[in-house]
């Protein structure tokens, strides 16, 4: 038999699980002491050096305001990073978005709409690279759960097509990669790099999705804010559900983090206010 009951009734791990956890267990943590050379701590008499050289190449103010002319210069000449699809039919989409926003200004929408249907997108692939780091980590203490990242990383689904329908139903087209949107993806790179990284811990990675939390929650707010200024009353409130959802990933996502370092210190943290709450009363 491949598998047989323990006396908790669970099953045994599968063959080469117990030599990999036992490997784990030796495995250093990053806040292990190591061969970490970048402090000028560890070479103090070069330290001295370092700062003269530093002072050196500070001494010359002209080199940052040619650096800063020539930015505002280019930002003054440079296209777009992107611009609004044609709609496909005039009689089509054209006709509905402009009557559906009542002579709004359709793209401003359309263009922010986008970007939270790869924002969304992308919460749905940093979920499931938090679910591929849980069977590498301590879930013993704290009250993360598999299940409960799951759910999350499935509501992020619910959302982008919330925000896929709304496109369609304001004649747009879901499939077009807005300015906006493109612009989201090049802003979460860095999550994304973080969170695929196999040396990064569980806790590393909460981090990361904190950060992309906090912008999720603020996206929404705003799209309800265009949806109200824009006359789509029932969009804003299917957006609202969206936001109350957001609003939990958000405090879950900040309690796990501080449940981890908690556990960590060998002290758990008192709680801490971080001011208003993410959905407004
Ligand atoms: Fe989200
Ligand atoms: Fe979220």
């Amino acid at each position: 038999m491949a598998t047989k009951k323990s006396g908790g009734g669970r099953k045994t791990a599968p063959a080469g699980t117990a030599a990999k956890t036992a490997a784990n267990r030796g495995k250093k943590k990053p806040t292990d002491l190591g061969a970490n050379r970048t402090g000028v701590q560890t070479a103090p008499l070069r330290a001295k050096e370092m700062a003269q050289a530093t002072e050196a190449v500070q001494g010359d103010p002209t080199l940052a305001s040619a650096l800063a002319g020539a930015r505002a210069e280019a930002s003054r000449e440079a296209p777009p990073v992107g611009t609004m699809p044609m709609p496909g039919t005039v009689k089509g989409a054209a006709k509905t978005v402009a009557k559906a926003l009542q002579g709004e200004k359709a793209t401003v929408f359309l263009d922010k709409l986008g970007e939270r249907l790869a924002f969304e997108r992308t919460g749905v692939r940093l979920y499931d690279a938090v679910l591929a780091k849980l069977p590498a980590a301590r879930l013993t203490e704290g009250s993360l759960t598999v299940q409960e990242v799951r759910g999350f990383r499935d509501e992020e689904l619910a959302h982008l097509h919330l925000v896929k329908d709304a496109i369609e139903a304001l004649g747009g087209d879901p499939t077009a990669m807005t300015p906006s949107a493109d612009l989201a993806g090049v802003q979460a790179q860095g999550l994304v790099s973080a969170l695929t990284d196999p040396r990064t811990t569980l806790t590393q990675c909460l981090d990361a999705l904190l950060t992309a939390e906090l912008a999720d929650n603020d996206g929404w707010k705003i799209l309800i804010a265009m949806a109200e200024a824009t006359g789509q009353d029932e969009l804003a409130q299917r957006f609202a559900t969206a936001l109350a959802e957001e609003d939990h990933h958000l405090a879950s996502v900040r309690v796990w983090i501080a449940e981890r370092l908690g556990i960590q210190l060998g002290k758990p943290l008192p709680s801490t206010d971080f001011g208003e709450p993410a959905q407004p009363a």
